[in-house]
């Protein structure tokens, strides 16, 4: 069924390997994250490698290869925001989840990621939740309770 839908949407383009990136976001949005079966899946409708799919969700910091907790945070730490205090807050989440960056929360509510530029440097440093709410002004206490909020 996904494979239909996919090659239903490949057909639009010129090349295959033009549909290459809605593919992968179509089964990350369906996964959690790009699984090895949708990587194999995503290589043989566009006859791309899946080393070459690889590079392309290294390159686009919104696709991931590694399951992820039920919320998603991005945090900036490009300049902006790391001049304002961005590698306090990466510090508090990483103590507040007792994670590494990247790593799902014990308890699966969030996985914190940082990322480059969120195009909200007015409110430096900031963050993006679950691709749709905006944070800005953080610091690690305000971290420590956005965190608490998600876990509930
Ligand atoms: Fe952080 Fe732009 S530098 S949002």
């Amino acid at each position: 069924q996904e494979r239909a839908h996919l090659e239903e949407h490949i057909a639009h383009y010129p090349e295959k390997r033009a549909g290459a990136i809605y593919c992968l976001y179509f089964m990350q949005d369906k996964y959690g994250y790009i699984t090895k079966p949708s990587l194999n899946l995503v290589s043989e409708l566009t006859d791309l490698s899946t080393t070459q799919l690889d590079e392309l969700i290294t390159f686009y910091t919104l696709l991931r290869r590694r399951p992820v907790g039920r919320n998603v945070m991005r945090v900036c730490d490009s300049i902006s925001c790391h001049t304002r205090g961005a590698k306090k807050v990466l510090e508090a989440a990483e103590n507040a989840t007792g994670k590494a960056l990247g790593e799902i929360a014990n308890d699966g509510s969030i996985t914190v990621l940082p990322s480059i530029c969120l195009g909200l440097c007015d409110r430096a440093p900031a963050a993006l939740i679950n691709d749709d709410r905006v944070e800005g002004e953080l610091t690690p206490e305000r971290m420590r309770m956005i965190l608490t909020e998600l876990a509930e």
